[in-house]
């Protein structure tokens, strides 16, 4: 009676693309019943462990306020904290967990983690973000652009930064999969990988939208109904600051990139944080050097009223309350609407 239920989310493709247009709407209806304190308690009496590899504000919190907002137990375990990485296997901490837990998220480094933590645990897993996806972040964000247009199909949304992220392939073959017209400028050397791009292009031809990469960064606005950016350096990524600023510098979120769109109308998105610690440290000498505040984007704009930066984290909540409330929530959601 319920075609999520058991199910992990571990990458959008995991799901079909009515399937996430569903959870999207899902979360915007949880939202409307917590803004009216209308009581939800789909997961009554569950225990829910937070696998935390990596450090988080916000899949933390909302996994931590979505779990008891919906009668679950969260229970937060991170990696210092467990056994897990120095001395015990992803296999065997899937086993230990499973057998207690009703849902595990997880967030940290390899995809393949989160993959075995599914396959041996027995239990649902959510990805609260790898090196190579971020499926949570990504209905936060589309529901935002929903609240916002009022609808996802046809709209044209821009990434520009570094498009080889988690974050760049999960909005290109998410956006597509929803019929959003898909733009990344990125640099040659951090383009998409070609079968993310080969991915998108098959989903966008089904939903009749479009995929450009290009390393030109206004030919990527162009006509942009969104532009988004993610940081220049991903967490755990050993790379040398000052030349990956050089490089993304075109690609910052300037007010001539957001000119450049052509609309008036384009919002801007980060799925945040932005890079604000290294406006202190490395920032302090860098930041002189470039003549800017910020890295990739302007502080003008981002505090700027086209800024959407904060409904976006907001949403971060209600979206992975959809997912665990779906997955695991015993709940009623008819078939037919999925034909
Ligand atoms: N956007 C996001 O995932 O933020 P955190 O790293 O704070 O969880
Ligand atoms: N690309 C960023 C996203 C943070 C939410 C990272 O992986 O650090």
């Amino acid at each position: 009676n319920n075609q999520f239920e058991g199910r992990s989310f571990l990458k959008e493709i995991d799901y079909t693309p009515t399937e996430l247009a569903y959870l999207i709407d899902f979360a915007s209806h949880l939202k409307t019943l917590k803004a009216h304190h209308i009581p939800h308690p789909y997961l009554q009496g569950k225990n829910i462990a937070l696998l935390f590899e990596k450090t988080s504000t916000r899949t933390r919190s909302a996994f931590t306020v979505a779990a008891n907002d919906l009668g679950a137990k969260p229970e937060f375990l991170g990696k210092d904290d467990i056994q897990f990485g120095t001395k015990e296997s992803v296999v065997d901490t899937a086993k230990v967990l499973g057998s207690m837990y009703d849902g595990i998220e997880f967030r940290g480094f390899k995809q393949s983690t989160v993959e075995d933590l599914a396959t041996y645990s027995g239990v649902p897993v959510w990805n609260g973000l790898t090196d190579d996806w971020h499926p949570t972040q990504i209905l936060a964000d589309f529901l935002t652009l929903k609240e916002h247009f009022g609808h996802l199909k046809g709209l044209t949304l821009a990434y520009v930064g570094d498009g080889r992220n988690n974050m760049a392939n999960s909005l290109l073959v998410a956006g597509a999969m929803l019929g959003i017209n898909m733009a990344i400028g990125a640099p040659a050397a951090l383009q998409p990988a070609s079968e993310i791009v080969a991915l998108a292009q098959q989903y966008a031809q089904a939903a009749g939208s479009t995929v450009v990469i290009t390393a030109d960064p206004q030919q990527a606005v162009t006509q942009a109904d969104a532009l988004y950016t993610d940081v220049w350096v991903s967490m755990g990524e050993q790379v040398d600051y000052g030349a990956r600023i050089k490089q993304l510098l075109p690609f910052q979120i300037d007010a001539a990139l957001l000119a450049a769109t052509g609309k008036s109308s384009t919002i801007v998105m980060h799925c945040l944080p932005a890079l604000h610690d290294l406006k202190t440290q490395l920032g302090a000498k860098l930041g002189k050097q470039y003549g800017m505040t910020a890295f990739e984007i302007t502080d003008d704009i981002f505090q700027s009223k086209q800024s959407v930066v904060f409904e976006e984290a907001s949403n971060r909540m209600p979206a992975i309350k959809a997912v665990m409330a779906a997955t695991l929530g015993n709940l009623f959601i008819p078939t037919s609407i999925f034909n």
